[in-house]
C-alpha cells in the first residue's frame, strides 16, 4: 500500500500562517464582532464550503446571541484560477429581511464572489451588511469590495488548509499553507 498518497502534509511546500496564529486571530475577530453586534442578534452567513472551519471557530469566539445560515456559490473548478463566473448553488434557509448580516468568508481573492453575494443579499433588505474574511489577497482584486473584518492580508499565492481546498482536499489542515507546484502542475 502506498502510504504517502494519504499523507496530505507531504504536498505542502510551506506554512504561511500556523495554527496558533490562526486561532489567536479568530479570537480577536470574535471579540470585535461581539462588541460591534451587542444586542443586534446578527446572522452569521457561512459561504460554503471553504468557510466552515472559520465559522465553527468564530462561533465559539463570539459571546453574543447570534444565528447561522449557509449559502453556496461556485466559481472555481478544479483549477487554482477563478472561472470569473459566480453561480448561486445553494440559498439561505431563512429570510434576512431586517437582520444584521455578517457574511463569513475564508478568502477574498478577485473579490467577484463577495461582490456577487453582496449585491444579491442587499436586495433582501437586511438591517445591515458586513463581511468578515480570514484572508485577503489585495494584489488579485478585480473589483473593489470593502471588507469589515480581515484576519490576514497575504501575497498572491494559492493557499490551502483551515477550510480552504485544492480539488476538494486539504481543508482539514489546521494551518494555512502553500502547495508544492507538482500538485497543481499535474492537473494543469
Ligand atoms: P474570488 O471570487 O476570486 O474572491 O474568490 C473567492 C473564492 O475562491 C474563495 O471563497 C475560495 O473558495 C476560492 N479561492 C481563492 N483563492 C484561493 C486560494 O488561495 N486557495 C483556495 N481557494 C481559493
Amino acid at each position: 500500500m502506498n502510504k504517502s498518497k494519504d499523507n496530505i502534509k507531504e504536498d505542502i511546500a510551506g506554512v504561511l500562517i500556523d495554527s496558533e496564529q490562526v486561532q489567536n486571530k479568530v479570537k480577536e475577530l470574535g471579540k470585535k464582532i461581539s462588541r460591534d453586534y451587542k444586542e443586534k442578534n446578527p446572522v452569521l452567513i457561512s459561504v460554503l464550503k471553504g468557510s466552515i472551519v472559520l465559522l465553527a471557530d468564530l462561533l465559539k469566539a463570539v459571546d453574543i446571541s447570534c444565528s447561522v445560515d449557509f449559502i453556496a456559490v461556485s466559481s472555481y473548478g478544479e483549477n487554482t484560477e477563478t472561472s470569473g463566473v459566480v453561480k448561486l448553488i445553494m440559498d439561505l434557509r431563512e429570510s434576512i429581511e431586517g437582520r444584521h448580516v455578517l457574511l463569513v468568508e475564508d478568502i477574498v481573492d478577485t473579490g467577484l464572489t463577495m461582490a456577487y453575494l453582496k449585491e444579491n443579499l442587499l436586495t433582501r433588505h437586511p438591517a445591515s451588511f458586513k463581511i468578515c474574511a480570514l484572508l485577503s489577497k489585495p494584489q488579485r482584486r478585480q473589483v473593489n469590495i470593502d471588507l469589515d473584518y480581515i484576519g490576514f492580508e497575504i501575497p498572491d499565492d494559492f493557499v490551502v488548509g483551515y477550510g480552504l481546498d485544492y480539488d476538494e482536499k486539504y481543508r482539514n489542515l489546521d494551518y494555512i499553507g502553500t502547495l508544492k507546484p507538482r500538485i497543481y502542475q499535474k492537473n494543469g
